[in-house]
């Protein structure tokens, strides 16, 4: 056992759910969450704000190398010890960080970086490549899955309430094209691991989803309290 806990590594495609189900994992169980997702995206809006566009293999050596990306106490993403959560909600910047998440160099810092933090343990780190290469060795591994327009649904009402609209179908192609960019990459591609179980959430509610992770959490951590349950009562 790890010092602090279990590692839980969720993964899984855009808008399968990842997000919120790892925040309220981890308040259940009082562990760490990691959203990889966000390191990535802080890094394309680290490119854009100095770039405007353009950005060939040794400039992106050179940037990410610099890239000061971390999380504050209470979670919130960092660039350069500022909160940039808001900012990298933005529709470009998601698509940015998907084009540069198949670098090479960028994907071993991070990847560095997230080790770090989560390898004591009592952690639930979600993203495209946590079960098979961040933390082969997690001791719950979750592929989450999803219908694709359902996911789009997600999406435009997270946008919407954000106070954004993008239709429908834009965002279906927005996601398709992430999605295809992200399971195609020659560079810890989104997988699922052999031994992840797969959670598909297209009929489930989100407490359903949440309740479905913590049973599986609480069978490895051989914990009699039912966390679900006490989940559902909040
Ligand atoms: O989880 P997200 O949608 O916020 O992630 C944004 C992009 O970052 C995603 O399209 C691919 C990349 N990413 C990655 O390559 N590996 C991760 N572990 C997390 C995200």
């Amino acid at each position: 056992m790890r010092k602090n806990g279990i590692i839980i590594a969720i993964d899984g495609p855009v808008g399968s759910g990842k997000s919120s189900t790892a925040k309220r994992v981890a308040e259940r169980l009082g562990f760490l969450h990691l959203n990889t997702g966000a390191m990535y995206r802080a890094f394309a809006l680290l490119v854009r704000r100095r770039d405007h566009g353009g950005h060939d293999p040794e400039r992106l050596h050179q940037l990410i190398s610099e890239a000061q990306i971390g999380f504050s106490d209470t979670g919130k993403i960092l660039l350069d010890g500022v909160d940039v959560s808001r900012e990298i909600q933005e529709p470009d910047i998601a698509l940015l960080a998907s084009e540069l998440s198949t670098n090479p160099e960028v994907r071993a810092k991070l990847v560095e970086k997230q080790r770090e933090i989560g390898k004591d343990g009592g952690v639930v780190l979600e993203g495209r490549d946590i079960g098979t290469v961040v933390f082969p060795d997690a001791e719950l591994k979750i592929f989450l899955v999803a219908d694709q327009l359902v996911r789009a649904e997600r999406r435009m009402l997270e946008y919407d309430n954000l106070g954004t609209h993008i239709p429908l179908n834009e965002l279906a192609n927005q996601i398709a094209e992430r999605d295809k960019r992200d399971r195609e990459r020659a560079i810890s591609p989104l997988v699922q691991a052999e031994d992840a179980v797969v959670v598909d959430t297209t009929n489930l509610t989100f407490e359903g989803q949440v309740k479905r992770v913590l049973e599986l959490a609480q069978a490895r951590l051989g914990i009699t309290q039912d966390l679900a349950l006490t989940t559902l009562a909040h």
